[in-house]
């Protein structure tokens, strides 16, 4: 019997032009998306799923709904150690970066606090916060309220509104920066909020039903806390923002009945989650390669979200895409699989009951478009008014 012949490596992918030097890392970091976008082009010419990008460490990014479902369910291959929230300090704790076999009962311990019966006792006390977040009179800008609302609402949800806001704004503004900011290390700042959580939670003391109560039952529940208010409020405030923009566009689909398809469009157009990050436990044979073992792999809801092959007009809003099912695998921004995003019910509930609250708006002028760093959003600002 002979062997199988060996495949060829990662060099027999097609990838965006690199420079001399610095390979992608100079356009990933100042342009990721064109980036992207170029390298699923190149992909789709030559009928790959697959293309090759160089961050420092050999990656690949795929682009198939099948790549997308073998990175999500093959949690052995596919590890988040070595993967990009490790170099981010707010995200590299807790369930974010645990691997199997510890990811999956820190997952199950977790899943109860964020699962639908929690999120529907936090509805009453989330409605009650956005009382305190009245829509400004006149112009204004709906990235900016959106930034202030879901701090707010988390701040009820968490903490029963009570971390101090001062602190909460210090803690998440760096994360909103171009990178490096995000990843530079902030012990000090650290150190304040973990000490607030503590604070907090001796306070509650097996007493309380928001967030930080449950949560402080957990070991290691206060840095989940931390963690997942990172994860949290950026991605959170983006999809919302772009959502009151779209609706401030395409006013006839504001009413409640229509904002579950709405915010289901505005995710798949703009994905704050934009790409997800692994790393290959060992050498993998796919598309007619060899991936070897240590490379990043990549998925991205993004590319997904948009790829013509899988949706019709897919630059297009068209919330009524959604009284059909979308193609499988092809629809990610929360991500999918064991570590779909933990967040998933808290997130929509909060945008859910900002949504129904907010009256007809109007877009007066703004700049939607999508800027990648930890999370996606609009570049800003959006300015708009109430209508009539
Ligand atoms: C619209 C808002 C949100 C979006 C678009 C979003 C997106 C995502 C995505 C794409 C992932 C998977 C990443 C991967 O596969 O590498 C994820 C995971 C996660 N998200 Fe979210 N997220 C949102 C809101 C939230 C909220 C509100 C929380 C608060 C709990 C949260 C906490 C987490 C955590 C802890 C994980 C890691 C889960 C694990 O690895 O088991 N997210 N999120």
């Amino acid at each position: 019997m002979t062997a199988a012949p060996r495949l060829p490596g990662l060099g027999a992918l097609p990838g965006p032009p690199a420079r001399r030097g610095d390979g992608h890392l100079g356009e990933w970091a100042r342009r990721p998306l064109p980036l992207l976008e170029e390298g699923a082009r190149r992909a789709r010419e030559e009928g790959r799923d697959l293309f090759r990008l160089r961050l420092g460490l050999p990656a690949v990014v795929g682009i198939s709904p099948a790549w997308n479902r073998l990175l999500l369910t093959d949690l052995a291959t596919f590890r988040s150690a070595g993967s990009f929230p490790r170099l981010v300090p707010y995200l590299a704790g807790g369930v974010v970066v645990l691997d199997a076999p510890e990811h999956r009962p820190r997952r199950q311990a977790l899943v109860p606090a964020f699962g639908p019966q929690a999120m529907h006792a936090l509805r009453a006390r989330t409605a009650a916060a956005l009382e305190g977040c009245p829509l400004p009179h006149g112009d204004f800008d709906a990235l900016a309220w959106a930034d202030r609302t879901v701090r707010t609402l988390l701040n009820a949800a968490y903490f029963s509104g009570e971390f101090p806001d001062p602190l909460l704004h210090a803690f998440l503004a760096p994360l909103r920066r171009p990178f490096p900011v995000p990843a530079l290390p902030r012990p000090l700042l650290f150190g304040r909020v973990d000490a607030e959580l503590r604070r907090l939670a001796r306070r509650r003391g097996a007493q309380g039903d928001d967030l930080l109560a449950v949560l402080a039952r957990l070991p290691g529940g206060l840095e989940e806390a931390r963690v997942s208010l990172a994860a949290a409020h950026d991605t959170t405030t983006h999809a919302l923002a772009y959502a009151l923009w779209l609706l401030a566009q395409h006013p006839e689909w504001h009413a409640p009945e229509h904002h579950p398809a709405v915010l289901k469009e505005t995710l798949r157009l703009f994905p704050p989650g934009w790409i997800g990050s692994r790393r290959l436990a060992r050498d993998l044979d796919h598309g007619g390669v060899r991936l070897p073992r240590g490379a990043l792999a990549l998925y991205s809801p993004y590319l997904s979200g948009r790829d013509p092959g899988l949706w019709s007009a897919p630059e297009d809003f068209r919330p009524a895409r959604w009284q059909a099912k979308p193609p499988a695998w092809a629809y990610l921004p929360f991500g999918g699989g064991e570590r779909l995003c933990l967040g998933l019910h808290l997130a929509q509930l909060l945008i859910l009951v900002v949504l129904a609250a907010v009256p007809p708006l109007q877009a007066v002028r703004g700049d939607a478009a999508p800027v990648a760093a930890v999370t996606l959003g609009p570049r800003g600002p959006l300015i708009v008014r109430r209508r009539g």
